[in-house]
C-alpha cells in the first residue's frame, strides 16, 4: 500500500507514530515503514503517512503524494483573521437577481469535499437546483406542508409559520428566498452517521462560500418538509434511500454588512 523512496526516507517513524489505525511497521531489513497485507482492510486511506512526511518520501496506493500539495505557509491566516473570518459569516436572505455560474458550484463542493467523515468514509454526495421553476415549486410545496402543520397541530407549529405562509401568499418566496440555488448535502441509508457527515460537509461548504463571493443561508424550513412531506423529496428526484440530507440556499448578496453581530455568552462547564 505503501511506496517509499529510501533516498528521501530518513526513517524517522513520523508515519508509524501518526497512522490513527496503527498499521505502519518500520520493516525489519531495510527500516523503511510498510504496511502489512494482512492490515490492508484495517486502512482508512486519511492520508496521514503522506501528510506527516516532511521529505515527501511516502506514497500511498490511494491517497497519492501527487494529489496532496504542500501547505503553502504564507496562506496560513493568523487568529484574528480566523476569528474575524468566522464571526462575519452571516445567513443571506436577500440575494442578486443573478445566476451562479456552475463551475463556481462545483468549486464550492470540490472544498466541502475536504470536510472530515466518521472513519473517513467520505459518504456525502451533492445534489444541486437552479432552475427557477423547480425551486417555486419547492417553495410552494414547503409552504403546503406548513399550511397542513398549522391546521392539523396548531400547538406544535413554530410560532413564524404562520407568518411565513402568509408572506408566500403576498408574493414572497418566505422558504427560498428566491435564491437562484439549493445545493443538497446528503447521504444514503448505509451511512453510519450519515447526518452529522452531511451536515459537516454543508458546513465547510457554508464557511467557503464567501470566498467566492457568495452568500448562503440553510434552508431549515425545506429540509423539515423534505423529512415529512413526501411530495418535496419526491419533486427534488432524491430517493427514500437517501434519508441523510440538508439544503443550503446560495446566491450573490443583495447587501453587505459592516458589523459582526453579538452572540450569546458560551455556556462552560469544567468538569
Ligand atoms: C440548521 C439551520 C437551519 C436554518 N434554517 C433557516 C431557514 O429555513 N430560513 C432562514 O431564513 N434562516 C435559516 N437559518 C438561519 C438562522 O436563522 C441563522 O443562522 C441565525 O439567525 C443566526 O444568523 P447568522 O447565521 O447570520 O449568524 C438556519 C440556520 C441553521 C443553522
Amino acid at each position: 500500500m505503501l511506496s517509499i523512496n529510501p533516498e528521501l526516507c530518513n526513517k524517522d517513524s513520523l508515519c508509524v507514530d501518526e497512522c490513527p489505525a496503527s498499521i505502519i511497521t518500520m520493516t525489519e531489513d531495510t527500516g523503511l515503514p510498510e504496511i502489512k497485507d494482512e492490515a490492508r482492510d484495517c486502512c482508512i486511506h486519511c492520508g496521514h503517512c503522506v501528510a506527516v512526511c516532511p521529505r515527501g518520501a511516502l506514497d500511498h496506493e490511494t491517497v497519492s503524494l501527487k494529489n496532496c500539495p504542500p501547505i503553502a505557509k504564507e496562506k496560513v491566516i493568523d487568529s484574528e483573521q480566523a476569528v474575524q473570518f468566522l464571526r462575519s459569516r452571516r445567513s443571506v436572505r436577500k440575494f442578486k437577481n443573478r445566476p451562479v455560474a456552475p463551475d463556481v458550484i462545483e468549486n464550492l463542493i470540490q472544498v466541502a469535499a475536504y470536510a472530515p467523515s466518521g472513519s473517513n468514509m467520505q459518504p456525502v454526495e451533492w445534489a444541486v437546483f437552479s432552475d427557477r421553476h423547480q425551486l417555486r415549486e419547492l417553495s410552494e410545496l414547503t409552504v403546503d406542508w406548513m399550511r397542513h402543520l398549522v391546521r392539523e397541530s396548531p400547538e406544535n407549529t413554530p410560532p413564524y409559520m404562520p407568518r411565513l405562509i402568509k408572506g408566500w401568499e403576498n408574493g414572497q418566496d418566505s422558504v427560498l428566498r428566491d435564491a437562484p440555488v439549493v445545493i443538497v448535502a446528503m447521504a444514503d441509508k448505509s451511512a453510519r452517521i450519515g447526518q452529522i457527515d452531511t451536515t459537516i460537509s454543508l458546513t465547510y461548504l457554508d464557511l467557503v462560500a464567501p470566498a467566492f463571493g457568495l452568500g448562503t443561508c440553510w434552508a431549515g424550513i425545506l429540509q423539515g418538509a423534505m423529512l415529512n412531506w413526501p411530495a418535496v423529496k419526491q419533486a427534488m428526484g432524491i430517493s427514500e434511500d437517501y434519508p441523510f440530507h440538508y439544503p443550503l440556499m446560495v446566491g450573490y448578496n443583495k447587501h453587505r454588512y459592516y458589523r459582526l453581530p453579538e452572540r450569546k455568552p458560551p455556556v462552560i462547564t469544567w468538569k
